[in-house]
């Protein structure tokens, strides 16, 4: 049974003394933030990672002081990378706390600074030596960059003593509902975001690898978007996100591919059109327009398709859910057929939608659970054709960062 979720309209304490402070605007694009409490040497710390979007700010400042108090006062931010949704309140937080330090990565402040953010409070991520964050109570915070995910200056944090590893946009995803904690449903929104805002798969590779490297035995995965990932299904996200193509990889697709695709699609609305009902069309392609946190995923000029946003196949998968969404289930064998011809005309091999409508098809798809999970259990590392080993992955990141 899946773990119940928490109520998200006050602090949720995800780990002892570690407190999601984040906001729900129930939209597609959540923002996350978390406040860490360290104590002990007779001394409390208070910590605030990924401060978050200016629109979030008297929620994320209510949240906290609901967990410390009125009278509270934050010691220190961690940046994980410059973006103005990770960084922005922490101007705001930095007025109300002028002693309020920051802690991010060289390459992080060359650009954060431009916020109006204090010089003389900055600490690099680079003057840790030992590649940790001492803290006065006696506890440590790993650091293990992240490079091009999707910064070149991106840096995670793993709290030790709790086993939570916060890994700002890495694992962030989008969002069907406000719920904060992931269940393997979340990989949709999550893929999505990735393909959209990380630059290679390269990058997702080394810090996954490095994450099971120097965070091994961690038991939760605490983003600055979407969803927090339990123990249970840390190695299920891992896995999923290690062989992922993202943003250039996708370029590899042939334009002819992705061209026929689109006219695929649209010869698909032209039949459901000319055959069943115009008004399917039209709340078909309403239901593909973000609500406006997010972009959309397909463009639409005219009434049709124009262009796409994410690979062929993710298209596919939602352009055939969100058709079988806006179908009764009389419509569904009509809708099949034209899918099915429509495809085969543009020589695409893709499943036909709205599967699940006879017995037959349930069992099948039952079957193909089963097959993938076994698939997945029994695949050695390397098998994928994306795969590559760390020596060469490290050597070709060194390379693309020059000699730092
Ligand atoms: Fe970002
Ligand atoms: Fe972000």
């Amino acid at each position: 049974m899946p773990p119940s979720q928490p109520d998200y309209s006050g602090p949720v304490e995800v780990a002892k003394d570690i407190y999601w402070v984040g906001n729900r605007n129930e939209k597609e694009f959540e923002s996350n933030a978390y406040l860490r409490i360290f104590r002990g040497n007779g001394k409390q710390f208070n910590l605030l990672i990924d401060p978050g979007p200016s629109p979030d700010f008297n929620s994320i400042a209510a949240k906290i002081e609901q967990v410390l108090g009125a009278d509270y006062n934050l010691d220190l931010v961690y940046l994980n990378h410059q973006d103005p949704d990770v960084c922005i309140n922490t101007v705001y937080f930095q007025r109300h706390f002028p002693k309020l330090q920051i802690v991010t990565s060289e390459d992080t402040w060359r650009l954060v600074r431009f916020y109006g953010l204090k010089e003389k409070q900055f600490i690099a991520t680079e003057n840790f030596k030992t590649g940790k964050i001492k803290v006065k109570t006696g506890h440590q915070l790993r650091l293990i960059p992240t490079p091009y995910a999707h910064f070149r200056g991106a840096c995670a944090l793993y709290d030790e003593e709790r086993k939570v590893l916060f890994t700002g946009d890495l694992f962030g995803g989008l969002t069907e509902t406000p719920d904060l904690y992931a269940e393997k449903s979340y990989w949709e929104g999550m893929k999505t975001f990735h393909q959209i805002y990380m630059p290679t798969n390269l990058a997702l590779k080394k810090a996954v690898q490095d994450f099971r490297q120097q965070a091994g035995d961690m038991q939760m995965i605490a983003s600055q978007h979407g969803k927090i990932i339990r123990e249970d299904l840390i190695d299920y996200f891992m896995e999923k996100l290690e062989s992922l193509p993202v943003g250039l990889d996708l370029k590899n697709e042939s334009r002819l591919v992705v061209e026929n695709h689109i006219k695929a699609f649209n010869d698909i609305l032209d039949s459901i059109e000319q055959e069943l009902d115009g008004s399917i069309v039209s709340t078909l392609l309403s239901s593909f327009k973000s609500d406006g946190s997010f972009p959309n995923n397909f463009v639409i000029k005219n009434n049709r398709i124009y262009s796409l946003k994410v690979a062929v196949d993710t298209a596919y998968k939602l352009f055939s859910e969100e058709l079988c969404n806006n179908l009764s289930p009389e419509q569904h064998p009509i809708v099949k057929s034209i899918v099915v011809n429509s495809l085969a005309d543009w020589n695409i091999a893709s499943e036909a939608p709205c599967p699940g409508d006879t017995e037959s098809e349930q069992q099948n798809s039952a079957m193909e659970d089963i097959l993938e999970e076994g698939k997945s259990e029994s695949s050695p590392p390397g098998d994928s054709p994306l795969d590559f080993e760390k020596k060469e992955l490290d050597s070709l990141l060194d390379d693309l960062m020059g000699s730092n």
